[in-house]
């Protein structure tokens, strides 16, 4: 008995690690949809244009992410590959790793993987919780990873957010006024942006969206090769106990 129960608390160990990602970090969650291609493109549009000439997402290729995101090769070649690479090649950049440690005290990350390293909802709220801070070398910090090296590329979507943005801080009713508290993230702007923060919002959860697609290619095709599998076993186990019941008939 104490073997079971030992080996039962040895299985669900790593939901424990897992539910320890990013704890003590604010967060605000979201939910990834890969079967939502528009969202996909718009993703992949800001990727392109804003991350990855600092990132690569060297274990793709762009083939691949054209034809799962419904993107014509050609009009992706044209207006998403900006380093010359083929359409076949490995989404990779030519930012030399340790010129850029120097420049930014870390060198960018492969992201590939970060949407399974980090999860969904950290990236999500990591591109929003860029705010000023004058302390810092590029005059920006991030409440979800403080002192980062990464400038705030996107400043000229979102503008440059004054305080610390409240992260993982639901909006809510004042009961007496019916204003609304912390509809936005950011209560107040250093500079200003060219999208509304509910467009930023969006913008953010279709490049987040994007690095999940990115970390995970096949979820659309394995859920839906999942519901053919279970009606096989479901069908699979009427031959399966009349064969028992054949078998055992005789026995008493
Ligand atoms: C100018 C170069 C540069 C650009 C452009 C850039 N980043 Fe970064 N990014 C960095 C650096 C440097 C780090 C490492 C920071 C550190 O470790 O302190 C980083 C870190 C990150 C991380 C955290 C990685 C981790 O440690 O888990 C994420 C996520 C990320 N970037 C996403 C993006 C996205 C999305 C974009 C496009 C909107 C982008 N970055 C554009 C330089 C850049």
């Amino acid at each position: 008995m104490r073997k079971l129960i030992f080996g039962l608390f040895i299985a669900i160990l790593p939901a424990f690690a897992l539910a320890a990602g990013g704890a003590g970090v604010p967060m605000d969650h979201i939910e990834t949809d890969h079967t939502n291609k528009e969202s996909l493109q718009r993703g992949v549009a800001l990727f392109s244009n804003y991350c990855q000439g600092c990132h690569s997402t060297e274990y793709a290729r762009y083939k691949r992410v054209a034809e799962d995101l419904e993107i014509p090769l050609d009009l992706y070649t044209d207006n998403l590959i900006f380093t010359g690479a083929k359409i076949g090649e490995l989404m990779k950049n030519s930012m030399s790793k340790d010129m850029a440690a120097g420049w930014f005290g870390a060198p960018p990350p492969d992201l590939t993987l970060e949407a399974r390293l980090r999860g969904e909802s950290w990236v999500y709220s990591y591109l929003r919780g860029f705010y000023k801070d004058e302390s810092r070398p590029l005059g920006v910090n991030n409440v979800v990873f403080p002192n980062v090296g990464m400038p705030h590329v996107l400043v000229g979507l979102q503008g440059l957010c004054a305080v610390e943005p409240h992260i993982g801080v639901a909006p809510s009713v004042e009961p007496l006024s019916g204003n609304i508290n912390n509809a936005d993230a950011c209560p107040e702007y250093a500079l200003e942006g060219s999208m509304t923060p509910a467009e930023f919002d969006q913008a953010m959860y279709d490049l987040t969206n994007f690095l999940s697609y990115m970390a995970d290619p096949v979820k659309v095709e394995r859920e839906r090769l999942g519901i053919f599998v279970l009606i096989f076993v479901a069908i699979f186990f009427v031959f399966a106990y009349l064969l028992n019941r054949e078998y055992w008939k005789d026995v008493h």
